[in-house]
């Protein structure tokens, strides 16, 4: 088996996604959220199964923030079930594909064994050389006061200081932010990530997100002008 041709090329080093719109998906069919979350976890297998064809470095998904605490019970159990469950069946086809698993947010304080289980995934995709940061209780203002209150505590806070400490220290700068599912916010991801990243706000929702979207965004990415204030 020969490797396979690089299918898209593009000028984009880090994309980010905001996954949103996998209960109204459910809804529209008169479905529970849950089987809309099990749609979504679908797609997004599909676009990490895509990364290869890609020469992209970085994929960053906002899987969960810490404002998602706020559903109801049942709802939060399933996420973390699937969580699980997801772990599970797909970390060794990251592990065949060379891909790194990043976690960025207050993972940590999750449940024990999904800990463990994250740990595990870490240290078994460490080698890979295209990474997927998945966002798991997190916010970005929350991330933005640890890494002041970091700096601080070695020197001045400064711009670099902060930047050197956030979670996502290691990354290539974020090139472009999507969310799907037609709102146009920001919902705490990456604010500061976010300061000359490009924006894409797509109406489709998560669960029918598809590696040919995905496509489409690159392609629209790479005819973008970027200036970051100058002319
Ligand atoms: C995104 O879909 C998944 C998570 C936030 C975990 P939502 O569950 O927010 O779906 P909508 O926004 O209610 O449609
Ligand atoms: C953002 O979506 C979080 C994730 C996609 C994981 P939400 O659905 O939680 O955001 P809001 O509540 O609409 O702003
Ligand atoms: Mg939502």
């Amino acid at each position: 088996m020969g490797e396979k041709p690089l299918q898209i090329e593009t000028e984009a080093r880090h994309i980010a996604i905001i996954m949103d719109g996998n209960g109204r998906w459910a809804k529209k069919r008169g479905l529970p959220r849950s089987v809309g979350h099990q749609q979504g976890v679908k797609a997004l297998r599909q676009l990490v199964r895509n990364l290869k064809n890609t020469s992209l470095e970085c994929l960053t998904l906002y899987a969960f923030s810490s404002e998602n605490w706020k559903r109801s019970e049942d709802e939060v159990d399933d996420l973390m079930n699937m969580m699980r469950k997801f772990i599970k069946s797909d970390l060794q086809e990251l592990v065949d594909n060379d891909i790194r698993l990043k976690i960025i947010g207050e993972w940590q304080s999750l449940a024990s064994d999904i800990v463990e289980m994250l740990e595990n995934a870490l240290a078994k995709t460490r080698n890979g050389d295209q990474t997927i940061v998945v966002a798991l209780n997190y916010g970005s203002q929350n991330e933005i006061a640890r890494a002041a209150a970091k700096a601080a505590s070695l020197g001045t806070v400064t711009q670099d200081s902060i930047s050197k400490h956030l979670d996502t220290a290691d990354l290539p700068p974020l090139d472009l932010l999507i969310r799907t599912s037609g709102e146009v916010r920001l919902s705490n991801f990456l604010l500061w990530q976010s300061a000359y990243a490009e924006m894409l706000f797509v109406d489709t929702l998560w669960p029918d997100f598809t590696p040919d979207i995905l496509n489409k965004a690159l392609k629209d990415f790479d005819k973008r002008e970027r200036r970051y204030g100058g002319r």
